[in-house]
């Protein structure tokens, strides 16, 4: 194991994961809510305002615990803001209360 947080030259001011959960069971998850989909919207949003990945971070990730069949799961971190049931559609809505309409509060 190497410590590599003195060579990380990347400051992000936060970190956007979106749940992309596959789950073979009777159990909804973001897989088949649109979870790719919401991620690809996120990751957009971001680069049209030059902030993807400098400063704002994207991934995606596992299960969140906000799993429905109504949407996708989305935490902003280390920011602490949790959403459930996100759409495509909501994702303009969301960054922009995050971060602002223009990213011009990151
Ligand atoms: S499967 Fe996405 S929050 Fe559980």
């Amino acid at each position: 194991m190497k410590r590599r947080t003195d060579k990380q030259t990347t400051r992000l001011d936060a970190h956007v994961f979106v749940c992309v959960n596959e789950r073979d069971s009777e159990y909804a998850c973001c897989a088949e809510a649109g979870g790719e989909e919401t991620a690809a919207a996120v990751k957009t949003w971001l680069r049209e305002r030059d902030a993807f990945w400098s400063p704002v971070g994207v991934s995606t990730t596992d299960c969140l615990g906000l799993c429905s069949e109504a949407g996708t799961a989305i935490t902003i971190q280390p920011h602490n803001e949790w959403f459930a049931e996100v759409r495509p559609d909501d994702v303009d809505d969301l960054m922009s209360e995050a971060f602002g309409p223009g990213a011009d509060r990151i």
